[in-house]
């Protein structure tokens, strides 16, 4: 149900409302509708079902009795968008129509607009496939998701191209933002609220800090650092007098990655592959802002950022390059010092993290002079 919503717009007395029809093979209308809630915060929304309603008004969360296909209208402006968008995602070399539909039952279909291509894209995926065949390079990519645990690692140079074939490189980091939103390129996004994009000083700041994947607050806020290791950041940078609103501030994984545990998320490590995919977004955020240094806060950062294969201690005591040729400091991830046991080792640990974000700045304020 998270997948396979499709909103309609429809104009009611407080503006535009947002509405769906969907049929669910299982009671979970009262399940689910919190995941809309947080997901589609800003919009007033409904989804009716053939046994019960949701209903949010931006404030709260209402549910009501079932009701008909034809109370939802069966066109959007933007289901155009969903066809589009799926076909551009359709790699007809990976086509399975087996698992596809293992995925995207066919009992869903009729209610999602996208699906009426998938007939004619089936058709057509062999000829598609013999072409894309003919034009590509004979050499498979080296080492591509050699580390990589969850997706397959001969699905990894797929998947990357899929990215870099179909996300046109964003002209602006708002084209960027709202791109950043469906991507599909990694399992992550499943069970995150949102992509969580960088944010901050757009313009040739002089630092960029780049964090490792949003936390349990950033997902649920959108908004990089406003957590505990936040908190930790934002001191440090102000007892090394820096201005927190003169940075960019991003992250090298977009989407919080977690397991849940009773209540809580606890937030778990992303692995290389998800790491490298999503360096897709990152590289495209900085080539847009062009800090003049780009600082890794640990180590996820400093192996999205660079090909530098040593430790993070030893990365720390030298100025490093961007796998772009960017300059590139490292220091250690805000929550690292958070999880530090003793009080002693705390505040030593927090003194070198803010002389290493002090020293940073000051290496950018020469190349700034520099340029
Ligand atoms: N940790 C990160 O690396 N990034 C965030 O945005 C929050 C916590």
């Amino acid at each position: 149900m998270h997948a396979f919503v499709r909103f309609k717009e429809i104009t009611s007395a407080n503006g535009p409302r947002y509405v769906a029809w969907f049929e669910p093979q299982h009671h979970i209308v009262h399940e689910t509708a919190e995941f809309f809630v947080r997901r589609f915060t800003g919009m007033n929304w409904s989804i009716i079902t053939p046994e019960a309603s949701a209903h949010w008004d931006g404030e709260t969360l209402s549910f009501g009795s079932g009701g008909k296909r034809s109370d939802v209208p069966a066109d959007d402006a933007r289901d155009d968008d969903w066809r589009a968008y799926y076909e551009s995602m359709f790699n007809p070399a990976r086509l399975k129509v087996a698992a596809m539909k293992r995925e995207m039952p066919k009992h869903y279909w009729r209610n999602m607009p996208e699906t009426e291509r998938i007939p004619d894209l089936i058709k057509s995926a062999s000829t598609r496939t013999e072409n894309m065949v003919a034009a590509t390079p004979s050499t498979p990519r080296k080492r591509a998701g050699a580390a990589h645990a969850k997706i397959a690692p001969e699905d990894l140079p797929a998947r990357l191209e899929a990215i870099a074939e179909h996300e046109k490189p964003p002209a602006s980091l708002k084209d960027l933002q709202r791109a950043l939103q469906s991507c599909r390129a990694c399992p992550l996004w499943r069970d995150a609220t949102q992509a969580v994009p960088g944010e901050g000083a757009e313009e040739k700041p002089l630092l960029a800090l780049v964090g490792e994947p949003p936390g349990d607050q950033e997902d649920l806020a959108g908004h990089p650092f406003v957590g505990p290791a936040g908190k930790v950041l934002d001191r440090a940078l102000a007892e090394a007098g820096i201005n927190r609103d003169e940075l960019f501030v991003t992250n090298a994984v977009k989407h919080f990655k977690h397991e849940p545990r009773g209540k809580r998320r606890l937030h778990m490590r992303p692995n290389a592959g998800e790491v490298e995919i999503c360096r897709w977004w990152l590289a495209h955020e900085l080539t847009l802002v062009k800090p003049r240094l780009i600082v890794a806060l640990g180590a996820t950062a400093l192996q999205s950022l660079s090909t530098y294969k040593g430790t993070l201690t030893k990365a720390r005591e030298q100025t490093l390059k961007t796998r772009e040729g960017a300059t590139l400091r490292a220091t250690v991830h805000p929550s690292y010092l958070l999880r530090l046991p003793d009080e002693a080792a705390k505040e030593a640990e927090f003194a070198r993290f803010m002389a290493d974000l002090k020293d940073a700045k000051q290496l950018a304020e020469r190349i700034a002079r520099a340029a």
